[in-house]
């Protein structure tokens, strides 16, 4: 197509020559364009946007996947604007596109990074098909509070795990380069501390310590900045009395001068002028200032930068060098992407969708990500010589929308498989299948088809229950302040074990739920999240025992939502609970006079440990671990040493086990967590087989932020256990001398 030449500096020049060149024929107003990004999810947004690309006061849209749209767009601002600028074109490519991966959640119970890198691909390829150039993804919010609906979009309560998942994912968004075919420039978001909203209330206040905030919620975001994510975006939450994009604090000091980020930042959601509703500022043109002089690149969809900012550069409030800076960002990823030279998208140019690729990697991702949680007596895997019929109840059985999840505004339900198909397809008509769906759907309250679903149970040897949430019960403002099973599928659970049928359960949901109420009365629970495209499949091959179970937990689950916030990191304090210090409210005595014995940190109406902790997983094989050793009794800052297991598996299937190891650094300057996640490794071991995992740790790794926000490494003693879970036993420990 014919174009004017943008820049006289061509492709191959240096992107900050380039940048330099462009900015110096832009005026004021076609800078601050560029820093305004428009809702395109309209009616015909040619027609909408359309004047406003020509004159040149908006360089990015969001929410239009119509390629021939997007490419009209791309038009009107590469040839019918002044500079011929092209655009960003933002979407929230969040766990896959048409092709559905499992959600974040689920992603990373697989612990497979390699499976984020190419899910995270895959979803790039179909989303840039569609004419996208930038996804608001990965979500590396730290997220302990399952009754928050947007854990289901993390990686869980892990800075680490949630640290490598998210690098991993950033990669496979952004590929080698950001101009290959098929490349999107990634987000790290919400900057920072969105997952420690209270009570887990979507877009609440958060009160994070200094130390917490560097030493947990930060570790993500660097590990993002370090593998040069193309953007960052603020989060909606208050942070210490600051909402996170009116907060210089975080966006300059912390971003720009600790970290370094040299990419673009982005408001959330019109969350500029939600700045005057938190109470920060009194109107519009305030927010506007506040969130500029914060270190706010790009405004979402509001109209505080488009309306203000030039009134505030001309009365000097706000200096042109500023803007110059955060344009400069933006145009910089626009020239990386190589959309100077090539603004338009060939559709031809890329994968089907819903490749051979593209759903063998949903699939992979699925089958990794399923956690059994419990197994009682080997219910699972069903063996099909012995079976002659079974009974699939439960509402979730064969939901092809709902077994994608939240986030999936490009997801087609039509490419899903079921559980229900999967499993007809598996057994064929070599066992009778009888299935109820029991309840219109997971809040369902009308247990009329009940008796059906007993009788159908009843008459079949083994009972799989689909059971759980469906997607609109998680995801953004989607919170729970009741994380147990909705309506009546307890009930329903209860039901069926009067059959005295074994039942094995098949939950699908967005987050961790409170099983208590039901964990006694079924035989197993697969948990398999919200899993996407190919769930069914995935399941399917996992009961009949095709492929065995290797997922873990990414998230502590509660016993009940008392007990939150409950994760494996927490600190000892100076009182810990132990078996021995616990009473239950049933055993007091009713008169029973106060005495300071035996206090300790525990509710006296449960449990002081969770249901199931963090990293935990079942196997239909048993993993042994033995001699934990350190290399090396002591080492000293700067070194090395190596920890390492023996791991056997006793079983008689080969099957796949996550080695996790965790430390403690036992006395500190500041109390240390009682385990830290530092490394983490797949090994698939063949019935009867051992070896040896190791683990290689720097001092660096056992370092962490002092109340001075220094990083350090003290001299001490160290902990540390290797084990298929955080509640692994097996322990050696060694010190850092100085
Ligand atoms: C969410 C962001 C998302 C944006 C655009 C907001 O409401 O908080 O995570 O990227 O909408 O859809």
């Amino acid at each position: 197509m014919n174009r004017p030449k943008p820049t006289s500096l061509g492709a191959g020049q240096d992107t900050a020559d380039r940048v330099r060149e462009l900015l110096s024929r832009m005026t004021l107003a076609e800078k601050i364009g560029q820093m305004c990004l428009a809702e395109g999810g309209h009616d015909h947004p040619p027609a909408v946007l359309g004047d406003d690309l020509r004159n040149g006061s908006i360089g990015a849209v969001l929410n239009v996947v119509d390629v021939e749209i997007v490419n009209e767009l791309q038009r009107i601002a590469v040839e019918e604007s002044r500079l011929g600028i092209p655009l960003l074109v933002g979407r929230d490519v969040i766990h896959g596109f048409k092709t559905v991966l499992p959600i974040p959640l689920g992603l990373a119970a697989t612990w497979n990074p390699d499976l984020a890198r190419e899910g995270a691909r895959v979803a790039a390829l179909e989303a840039a098909k569609a004419g996208v150039n930038w996804t608001f993804a990965p979500m590396i919010d730290v997220s302990r509070d399952p009754r928050w609906g947007r854990i289901a979009e993390s990686f869980g309560e892990c800075e680490y795990l949630t640290s490598v998942m998210g690098r991993a994912s950033i990669e496979g968004f952004q590929g080698d380069r950001l101009t290959d075919t098929g490349s999107i420039a990634a987000c790290a978001k919400h900057f920072i501390g969105y997952g420690a909203v209270e009570s887990g209330r979507d877009y609440a206040t958060t009160n994070i310590p200094d130390t917490e905030l560097r030493n947990v919620y930060l570790r993500p975001f660097r590990a993002a900045a370090e593998v040069g994510v193309g953007s960052f975006m603020t989060s909606f939450s208050d942070l210490n009395g600051v909402p996170g994009t009116g907060n210089r604090y975080i966006l300059s000091d912390v971003l720009r001068d600790e970290l370094g980020y040299g990419g673009f930042v982005v408001s959330d959601w019109d969350s500029v002028r939600q700045l005057k509703i938190h109470g920060l500022t009194e109107n519009d043109r305030e927010s506007a200032y506040t969130a500029v002089t914060a270190g706010v690149d790009i405004e979402m969809a509001g109209d505080a930068f488009g309306n203000h900012l030039l009134d505030l550069v001309e009365q000097g409030r706000v200096g042109e060098a500023q803007i110059d800076t955060a344009v400069g960002r933006i145009l910089s990823i626009k020239f990386q992407l190589g959309l100077f030279e090539n603004p338009y998208t060939d559709p031809g140019h890329l994968p089907e969708m819903a490749s051979n690729r593209a759903l063998n990697t949903a699939r992979d991702a699925a089958l990794q990500s399923i956690v059994l949680l419990k197994n009682e007596g080997g219910a699972l895997p069903l063996a099909m010589d012995r079976l002659r019929s079974l009974a699939v109840i439960g509402p979730l059985a064969d939901e092809a929308y709902e077994q994608l999840g939240t986030w999936v505004f490009d997801g087609d339900p039509g490419l899903s498989v079921t559980p229900l198909q999967a499993i007809r397809d598996v057994v064929g008509d070599r066992v009778e299948l009888r299935y109820v769906r029991a309840m219109a759907n997971s809040r369902s309250r009308v247990g009329d088809e009940f008796d059906e679903a007993e009788k159908v149970a009843g008459a079949a040897d083994a009972v799989l229950l689909f059971l759980g949430e469906e997607s609109i019960l998680s995801g953004e403002a989607h919170c729970r302040a009741d994380i147990s099973l909705p309506g009546d599928q307890v009930e329903l659970v209860r039901r069926m074990r009067l059959t005295g049928k074994p039942i094995i359960a098949v939950m699908l949901a967005g987050r961790p739920l409170t099983l208590s109420n039901i964990v006694d009365d079924v035989d197993a629970i697969l948990f398999a999240w919200h899993p996407g495209t190919m769930g069914g499949p995935a399941i399917a091959d996992l009961l009949f025992g095709r492929e065995v179970p290797s997922g873990k937990l990414p998230a502590t689950f509660p016993r009940i939502v008392g007990q939150i916030p409950i994760y494996y990191s927490q600190k000892n304090g100076g009182k810990p609970p132990s078996t021995e210090t616990v009473v239950f409210i049933d055993d007091i005595d009713a008169y029973a006079p106060q005495t300071s014995l035996g206090m300790s940190a525990f509710h006296l109406d449960t449990h002081f440990t969770p249901l199931f902790p963090f990293g935990h997983g079942l196997s239909y094989t048993e993993f042994d671990y033995k001699d934990v050793r350190a290399s090396a009794e002591e080492i000293h800052p700067g070194g090395t040493i190596t920890v390492s297991a023996e791991l056997c598996n006793r079983g008689d299937r080969e099957a796949e086990e996550i080695v996790q190891l965790y430390t403690r650094d036992v006395a500190a300057s500041i109390t240390r967590p009682v385990r830290e996640l530092k490394g983490f490794r797949r090994v698939r071991l063949g019935p009867g087989e051992t070896t040896t995992v190791c683990f290689e740790l720097n001092s660096d790794d056992l370092s962490f932020y002092g109340q001075d926000g220094k990083r350090t490494v003290e001299p001490g003693l160290f902990h540390a256990w290797i084990g298929g879970s955080s509640d692994a036993d097996c322990r050696t420990r060694f010190r850092i001398v100085a």
